[in-house]
């Protein structure tokens, strides 16, 4: 009997988007148990294995047909995917938000980017550095590190830095200012070219879902005929709510509605203010398009 291909995923070994990309994937519907060596996860439960792998090398990994998912930040896609080897992004997601940023020893003078005219920029993103500074226009020399590039201005090896900085603490912790904001970033799917099975689509698919789902709500309530339209309005990103009738009661009618943006309490309260009543707001566990 002729084996189905398993599905491969590269996730970051260890790092800001492992324990997130992990849980994404649990929350898929995979089951796996972990290898000896902590770099495969055997799907139990689907014809799908996860690879641990240095976050740096899986746009390489997906080109080469290794992989054929990867969940890595943009700025590591925007930086390691080479244009010719058709990796696509096929979704953003909603975790690992950082940015790209150029910062300079505390206490510097800083007048935008023409401060960095003649300097040395340390970074490990010489790719999207360049291209940047090529946008504004500004002449400096990129020295490129393969990390720690945070202590290069102490050790003369700089001047300034173009580093990924996520809650600011390892710029604090070496006495540098964040100036200037080059990419902001957040986790992303990658699909390698030939990622076009059908374990892949499901795969795709159903972390589309679980994003989706992330940020929706299930509202029911009841309303007045009379202010339907009004309270339509109200409901943050529903397209089309349910409507139904209320046994004994003529005037009112019961809605219910899938919202796809965030339900604060001020919407209920103006929900409130223009005739519902019975307002109800659930999470939503699963939903596929
Ligand atoms: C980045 C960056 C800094 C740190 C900043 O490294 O190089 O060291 O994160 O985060 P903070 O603002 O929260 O202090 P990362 O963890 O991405 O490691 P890598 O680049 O080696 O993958
Ligand atoms: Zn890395």
């Amino acid at each position: 009997m002729e084996q189905e291909p398993r599905l491969k995923i590269a996730v970051q070994k260890s790092g800001r988007l492992t324990e997130n990309s992990l849980h994404l994937l649990e929350t898929c519907g995979l089951t796996y148990s972990r290898g000896r060596d902590q770099l495969i996860c055997f799907g139990e439960n689907m014809p799908v294995d996860v690879l641990l792998v240095r976050d740096d090398d899986i746009p390489q990994l997906l080109a080469e047909g290794v992989c054929d998912l990867g969940i890595v930040g943009l700025n590591v896609h925007l930086e390691k995917s080479d244009p010719e080897a058709g990796v696509r992004k096929a979704l953003d997601m909603d975790f690992g938000r950082c940015r790209l940023s150029i910062a300079v020893p505390r206490g510097e003078p800083w007048n935008g980017p023409a401060s960095l005219s003649g300097r040395r920029i340390a970074t490990t993103y010489p790719n999207i550095l360049g291209r940047w500074l090529d946008e504004q226009g500004i002449e400096a020399s990129v020295v490129t590190l393969s990390g720690a590039v945070e202590i290069a201005p102490r050790l003369g090896r700089a001047d300034v830095i173009c580093d990924l900085v996520s809650t600011g603490s390892t710029l604090a912790a070496n006495d540098l200012e964040e100036t200037m904001v080059v990419l902001e970033s957040q986790a992303a799917l990658l699909a390698a070219p030939q990622a076009h099975s059908a374990w892949a689509q499901r795969m795709i698919s159903r972390i589309e879902g679980v994003l989706r789902v992330r940020g929706s709500k299930y509202i029911m309530l009841h309303a007045p005929r009379a202010a339907l339209e009004e309270i339509r309005d109200l409901l943050p990103g529903s397209e089309a709510p349910t409507l139904m009738p209320l046994e004994g009661l003529e005037d009112k009618v019961a809605v219910h509605a899938v919202c796809s943006e965030t339900v604060f309490w001020e919407t209920l309260e103006s929900l409130k203010g223009a005739g519902a009543t019975s307002i109800l707001v659930l999470p939503v566990e699963k939903m596929l398009a």
